[in-house]
C-alpha cells in the first residue's frame, strides 16, 4: 500500500492531465451515507420505489417524506473531508483539472475545486415541476410536504432520478475530458450505475492510467483499473497529496 501511494504521487507529479471520477464513498467521511454496501441507503429503502422519476411523479409526498427530507438534513450538515480537501489541493497544484462527480452534495465545490461536472445534478437546488423555477434547497421549508413553488407547482431536487437522462452537456464534456486525460482517479464509487460506470473504460481506451481508491474491489478492479489503493479516501488522498508536495 505504501509503495502504491508513492507510485501514484510520482505519476501525478509528472502529469498535467489528471481528472477524478468520484462517488458517494468520497463523502462517507463527511457523514453522508453511501447508497450500497455497509450502511448504504439502498440497503434500507428500495431505490426503484423512492429514487425513480415514476415513483416521484406518482407520490411526491412519499418520496419527500422518506428520502428527500433525510437527504436535506444530512447534506446541509456535511462539510468537506480530507478527500475533498486533497482533491482541491491537487487542483491548486495544477495537477487535477476537473472532477466528474456522481454526488449531489456540492462538497467538491465547497472544498475549492472549480471545475466539477455534477453528472447526477445537484441537491443544492430544487426545481418547480410547473414553472421550472430553481430555488436553493436550503431556503425550502418542509412545513408543507411536498414543498411548493410560489406558482403552486411541486418542487423536486435538481438531481437526476433513476429513469431520467443525464444532462447531455454533462455526458458530452465528461466523455471529452475522459478521452483526453492521462490519469483518472476513481474514488469511492461502486461503478455499477450506467452511464457513469462506463467513464473509466472510455478513459482506459484512450490510454489513460486508471487508479481506484476504495476500501473494496469494484467491477473495475483487475480489469479496467491499473491498480486499486485499498482504503478510505480521506486518509489515502491526504497521504498521496503530501507525497506529491515533497516531489514538487
Ligand atoms: N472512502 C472511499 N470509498 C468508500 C468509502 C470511503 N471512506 N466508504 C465507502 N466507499 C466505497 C464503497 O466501497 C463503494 O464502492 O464507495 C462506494 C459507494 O458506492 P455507492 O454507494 O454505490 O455510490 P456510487 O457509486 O456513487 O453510486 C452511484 O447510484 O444510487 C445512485 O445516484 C446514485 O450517484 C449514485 C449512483
Amino acid at each position: 500500500m505504501e509503495n502504491l501511494i508513492k507510485k501514484t504521487a510520482r505519476d501525478l507529479a509528472k502529469s498535467k492531465k489528471v481528472i477524478a471520477l468520484t462517488g458517494a464513498g468520497v463523502s462517507v467521511e463527511s457523514g453522508i451515507p453511501p447508497f450500497r454496501g455497509k450502511g448504504g441507503i439502498w440497503e434500507k429503502i428500495d431505490p426503484m420505489e423512492f429514487a425513480h422519476i415514476d415513483s416521484f411523479m406518482r407520490d411526491p409526498a412519499k418520496v419527500w417524506d422518506i428520502l428527500i427530507r433525510e437527504m436535506k438534513d444530512v447534506v446541509e450538515k456535511a462539510r468537506p473531508n480530507d478527500a475533498h480537501i486533497g482533491l482541491a489541493r491537487l487542483e491548486e497544484l495544477g495537477i487535477l483539472s476537473a472532477i466528474i462527480t456522481q454526488n449531489v452534495d456540492g462538497l467538491h465545490q465547497l472544498a475549492g475545486n472549480t471545475d466539477v461536472i455534477e453528472f447526477h445534478g445537484t441537491f443544492a437546488l430544487q426545481r418547480c415541476l410547473k414553472c421550472a423555477k430553481k430555488i436553493e434547497t436550503a431556503k425550502v421549508s418542509l412545513d408543507e410536504i411536498p414543498p411548493k413553488c410560489e406558482c403552486g407547482g411541486i418542487l423536486r431536487p435538481d438531481c437526476v432520478f433513476f429513469g431520467e437522462m443525464i444532462p447531455p452537456q454533462h455526458l458530452f464534456r465528461s466523455s471529452k475530458i475522459s478521452r483526453e486525460c492521462e490519469i483518472m482517479l476513481v474514488v469511492g464509487t461502486s461503478a455499477v450505475v450506467y452511464p457513469a460506470s462506463n467513464i473509466p473504460g472510455d478513459a482506459k481506451k484512450s490510454g489513460a492510467k486508471i487508479i481506484e481508491i476504495n476500501p473494496e474491489n469494484t467491477p473495475l478492479t483487475g480489469s479496467i483499473s491499473d491498480y486499486i489503493i485499498k482504503g478510505n479516501a480521506g486518509k489515502v488522498i491526504k497521504e498521496i497529496v503530501s507525497e506529491v508536495e515533497l516531489l514538487l
